[in-house]
């Protein structure tokens, strides 16, 4: 069956068919940058979960290749779950959550050296949840080489205390000791409505050391550097979304100073995971959950895509921003042209990247409309507001985004730390994908016209606010079709 929709992203990473979640195993190997992801590549839901596989040599243009995990009987025979790729004395090394009869394992799985074909550990599972602690789960892995050893965070969370993560130690990758748990969050202490609420388990823990001087790498608790923990705050039916714990690392122990929310749309760029590239940056992968209800999804034949890949910074008042590579320059198209009413208009269509400097001083904003019909039925309106104290906000409204059902239109919002005026806004439009970064702070959701004239851009500056700069490209792409392989062997789909 060949299926194509209106919404399927074009220049966002997706998989050839079904259900993507997660990024996992991201990494670069000489000079090659991998994505592996949470894969069903038989139907666009979270069932069987294999890892997917895609190769690039500039973050822009991938090619899929075949899935690297499948489940098979013992530990992952219900889904290869979420982990990381190590490199041990050359040997690539998956390790991954082996998911069976509904609990959660820690599995390895050794590589050929193009990372094509994996054979799993015959020991596996190589750890199990710790006994004699009330866990709300455990899953989901960190590994990294520490003064001689590896070492490892698991993702969990402590019954009646927050989430945790679970610290291991290790000389090959097989034998584990649990130290303890690195850090614990403080869950009930916030309600779930509190948009730094830490969850009752991180998931997809990340960990890693980030210097206000731009240098990054493992952790290391020599450092006197400040660490970053990212994980994605979950409890059964709560709003999920990925958090930043900031703080500093010494011994066994992370002792966490603060947390930032890592995107402003929360769910929409989950499970975040991190890498050092061979140029030392940090970038950051992330998956953007659908916001239309699990028929549509389903009728569509796929799911899910990549947030663009994103460097990591810390700046020196501490706060995280991100951009998305500069490599994604290369799939500029033409420039845009603006026509000047109230603003600038560009009726561009709905793959589109644009760049604007704008001053915004107190009680002043800037308004930019996207996906309008002409009559406004349909409109995405983000607002970047200074208000009267100075605070600079990021708000998107979806409420009059599409004229569809079973969509999810909540509000985005939050505040930009941002001490100038003066501000950059970026944004990406790919069909149903949005990324706005407002200085450096990101804001990434999806959201479904259904009006073929619901296109382009609009932005206006009101209240003392003034455009400096505005700038605009297509963004190309490739139109992918899906392709839904019935029965097993879909693995050289795409
Ligand atoms: C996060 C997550 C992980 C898990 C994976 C399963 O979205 O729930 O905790 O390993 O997805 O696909």
């Amino acid at each position: 069956i060949v299926l194509a929709d209106r919404y399927r992203p074009v220049y966002h990473f997706t998989s050839p068919s079904g259900w993507l979640n997660d990024p996992n195993g991201v990494s670069q190997w000489n000079g090659e940058y991998h994505l592996f992801y949470q894969y069903n590549p038989y139907s666009a839901d979270h069932r069987l979960i294999h890892w997917g596989h895609a190769v690039s040599t500039d973050l822009v243009r991938w090619s899929d290749r075949p899935i690297a995990l499948t489940p098979s009987e013992g530990p992952d025979e219900e889904g290869c779950w979420s982990g990381v790729l190590v490199e041990d004395r050359g040997r690539p090394v998956i390790v991954y959550s082996g998911h069976a009869h509904g609990r959660q394992t820690a599995c390895l799985a050794y590589g050929d050296a193009t990372l094509t074909t994996w054979t799993k550990e015959g020991g596996n599972p190589v750890i199990e949840p710790p006994q004699g602690v009330a866990l709300t789960a455990f899953r989901d892995h960190c590994v990294w080489r520490e003064n001689g050893v590896w070492r490892q965070l698991i993702g969990s969370g402590i019954r009646g205390e927050g989430g945790t993560a679970f610290l291991y130690e290790s000389e090959d990758l097989v034998s584990w000791r649990l130290i303890g748990p690195l850090a614990i969050g403080e869950a009930a202490a916030l309600p779930d409505t509190d948009p730094l609420w830490t969850g009752t388990m991180w998931e997809c823990v990340d960990f890693f050391r980030l210097g206000a001087d731009g240098t990054t790498g493992a952790p290391d608790s020599a450092s006197d550097d400040e660490h970053v923990l990212l994980f994605s705050a979950w409890d059964d039916d709560r709003t999920m979304h990925p958090l930043a714990a900031i703080g500093r690392y010494a011994g066994d122990r992370f002792a966490i100073d603060r947390y930032q929310r890592l995107d402003l749309g929360g769910r929409h760029a989950y499970a975040p995971q991190t890498f050092a590239d061979e140029s030392g940056r940090r970038v950051l992968w992330s998956w953007m959950q659908e916001a239309r209800g699990g028929a549509a999804q389903r009728a569509a034949g796929w799911s899910g895509a990549m947030a663009l890949p994103r460097v990591l910074t810390i700046d020196d008042i501490g706060v995280i921003r991100q951009e998305p590579v500069p490599e994604l320059e290369a799939a500029r198209g033409e420039r845009l042209t603006w026509r000047r009413e109230q603003g600038a208009v560009a009726s561009a269509g709905d793959q589109i990247e644009f760049d604007l400097d704008a001053s915004v001083p107190a009680g002043s904003a800037v308004t930019i409309e996207m996906l309008s019909t002409p009559d406004g039925t349909e409109k995405t309106v983000a607002v970047v507001r200074r208000e009267a104290d100075g605070e600079l906000t990021l708000t998107v409204d979806r409420a009059r985004s599409s004229l569809g059902e079973d969509l999810d239109t909540s509000m985005h919002s939050g505040a930009v730390p941002a001490e100038h005026d003066h501000v950059r806004v970026r944004g990406f439009l790919d069909r149903s994908s949005l990324e706005i970064f407002v200085d450096g702070i990101a804001l990434t959701t999806r959201v479904y016209p259904t009006r073929a004239d619901a296109v382009g851009i609009r932005v206006q500056a009101g209240g003392g606010a003034a455009l400096a700069r505005i700038d605009g490209w297509r963004v190309l792409g490739q139109e992918q079709e899906v392709r839904l392989s019935g029965a097993a062997g879909s693995e050289e789909d795409g």
